[in-house]
């Protein structure tokens, strides 16, 4: 299988957001109070972040047979800035007493949280089109963002997943280790979740600059 990485342009909004999906995660789900329908709906106000302008700036797509088939958010860690217009979504999403119940899971999930070390190039989202999963698309992926990694002299890379996601194996399966699980007997309770765990991986230095 013939698989090419390009930066994402504007024009891929719409493959970006058919690569995320509507299947709200089992987090999501928990934080849409178990009401699916409010979940998918949260799922699309999320995906509208990722396929966003901003998210668009940070993607790199996956490229099989001139259609796309994955997408990688890497870098620095984007940061929950919430704007005026995620505020809008979140209140058509949920009503206004709604907005104050997710507030309340959100803190929970602030909980488990963990910040990515200072300075390590954080792999942020990894996403495979569903009809094209198990077949090397994710580690082709996470091999392109080690490469840019090593690119921007990062020496870490980082990512965080919730302590149940079966991603782990690909994760482990590409070199990287368990270094933190945050744990919380509210957010199990809320989400059927324990936590959240942060993965590392250490980056040999450039061959031409040992020892730096
Ligand atoms: C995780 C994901 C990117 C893997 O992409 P992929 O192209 O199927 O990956 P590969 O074919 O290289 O490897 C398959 C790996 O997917 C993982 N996987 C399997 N089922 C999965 C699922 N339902 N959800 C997440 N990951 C899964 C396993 O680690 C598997 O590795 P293994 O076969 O060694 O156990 C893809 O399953 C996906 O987009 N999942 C939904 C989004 C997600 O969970 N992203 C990670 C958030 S931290």
């Amino acid at each position: 299988m013939d698989i090419s990485f390009r930066p994402a342009t504007s024009a891929d909004a719409a493959a970006l957001r058919l690569v995320f999906g509507e299947e709200p995660s089992e987090e999501q789900l928990a934080m849409a109070g178990g009401d699916i329908a409010r979940a998918r709906r949260f799922r699309r106000l999320m995906s509208a972040t990722i396929a966003g302008p901003a998210g668009i700036r940070r993607t790199t797509v996956a490229v099989s047979d001139g259609e796309v088939v994955g997408l990688l958010q890497a870098g620095a860690e984007a940061g929950d800035s919430i704007t005026p217009a995620l505020v809008w979504g979140l209140l058509r999403t949920f009503g206004f007493p709604g907005v104050i119940r997710f507030l309340r899971r959100d803190r929970l999930r602030g909980r488990v949280h963990i910040p990515p070390p200072a300075g390590a190039y954080h792999v942020a989202e990894v996403h495979v089109l569903d009809s094209r999963r198990n077949q090397g698309i994710g580690a082709a992926l996470m091999a392109e963002a080690e490469r840019q990694a090593g690119a921007s002299g990062a020496r870490l890379m980082s990512l965080t997943t919730t302590t149940s996601n079966p991603a782990r194996h690909l994760y482990e399966r590409s070199g990287f280790r368990v270094v933190e699980t945050r744990e919380d007997a509210d957010f199990l309770a809320l989400t059927g979740v324990a936590g959240h765990i942060l993965m590392v991986k250490d980056l040999a230095p450039p061959p031409d600059r040992p020892g730096r």
